[in-house]
């Protein structure tokens, strides 16, 4: 997708043809900065201090992170202790452990000398399966936004509702929920988004808004409680969000305050889909609540980064001085409540036959 008119992935190699460039998403929105991670360390980093975040993105990077541990150190020994350690920088992304895995199969039988290349090779193609993916997942959801589109009075904007960011920024290009928003927009459909702020760290205020607004589409931040206010008053014709996690039952993990997002559309006989990759898919595990939850620090609750007049970026105290927070950065949507799930393959059944139905040839 675009930024200021240039095109840009959110992860890319170098011109020297081995370190990694990213965008550093902690600096964004209010600053465009690129980073470049040169060993194994630095992408673990990036993935564990969010420079880089979203499910499909933190397996990209984590791909890369294999090929720079193997840069330093192409022994079994070696890669299987990088594999682990990027594996636990975030415990609730299965892309990051689905990543791992593909890279590990990529070069385990392979001697030394070969790795190094066919890492670099396979964490390449890793990305450029996920941009197809992604732009397959809009074909199909654009089917969705369509349908909703053709029922609707001319002048009127299909509303799409949306929780933190699934958008390109989290994937390599396209986005997952975001996808078919964007194919939406590109055909000329009146779409216009509705954008969880998404507390603690506001990733739809801050990363959603901006790259919407990128490309020019239509949207409006509201703050995270809005959204059951607003499909009572009939403004939201439909939730279309991302997920870290489904189960082979089709019960989905995704970013706090989902769930909640999920009970108001069922109450209010809105359409909520959840947009994924087959790499998203935890063919291990059946219920939801086994799914591990991050939690995070409390300092993303009781504190909030922003700019000041003079443009400079500080963080400041948001709550009462000496009270403690908790903050689980994930929450579980039992399959229930889920109209479907809209993959590169299509759309199914958040069941476990709708997903064996799409991926009868599943690993
Ligand atoms: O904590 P984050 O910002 O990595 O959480 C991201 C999300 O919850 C996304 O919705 C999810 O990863 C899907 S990304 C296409």
């Amino acid at each position: 997708m675009k930024i200021n008119g240039t095109a840009y992935r959110t992860i890319w190699l170098n011109e020297d043809g081995w370190s990694v460039e990213i965008i550093d998403q902690t600096r964004l929105p209010h600053e465009f900065v690129t980073a470049r991670l040169t060993r194994m360390e630095d992408a673990a980093v990036a993935i564990r201090t969010m420079q880089v975040r979203g499910a499909p993105l933190i397996g990209a990077t984590a791909a890369y992170g294999v090929c720079l541990a193997l840069r330093e150190d192409a022994s079994d020994e070696a890669m299987d202790a990088a594999i682990d350690h990027l594996a636990d920088q975030r415990p609730t992304a299965f892309n990051l452990r689905w990543a791992l895995d593909e890279m590990r199969k990529a070069v385990r039988n392979l001697p030394r000398e070969e790795r190094v290349k066919a890492a670099y090779e396979r964490a390449a193609r890793l990305c450029d399966e996920d941009v197809e993916t992604c732009r397959m997942i809009g074909v199909h959801g654009l089917q969705l936004i369509e349908e909703i589109a053709a029922k609707k009075g001319a002048g009127e904007a299909v509303n799409v509702l949306t929780h933190c960011n699934a958008g390109w920024l989290a994937c390599v290009d396209w986005g997952t929920a975001t996808s078919p928003i964007y194919q939406a927009h590109n055909k000329g459909i009146d779409v216009h988004v509705w954008v969880d702020e998404t507390r603690p760290r506001n990733q739809g205020a801050s990363l959603t808004a901006y790259e919407l607004g990128a490309h020019g589409v239509p949207h409006t931040i509201i703050v995270d409680n809005a959204g059951g206010h607003l499909m009572q008053q009939g403004a939201v014709d439909m939730v279309i969000v991302g997920t870290d996690r489904v189960t082979a039952a089709g019960d989905v993990a995704n970013k706090i305050g989902t769930y909640l997002k999920a009970l108001a559309a069922k109450d209010n006989d809105v359409p909520f889909f959840v947009a994924l990759p087959h790499s998203t898919i935890d063919w291990s595990l059946e219920d939801g609540f086994d799914i591990p939850i991050e939690e995070r620090s409390s300092d993303e609750v009781l504190t909030m980064p922003g700019r000041l007049p003079d443009g400079s970026v500080v963080r400041v105290e948001i709550a009462a001085p000496g009270s403690e927070a908790d903050n689980p950065a994930f929450d579980v949507t039992p399959a229930r409540l889920v109209s479907g799930l809209i993959t590169e393959r299509g759309i199914c059944e958040a069941s476990a036959e709708g997903l064996s139905k799409l991926y009868p040839d599943r690993d």
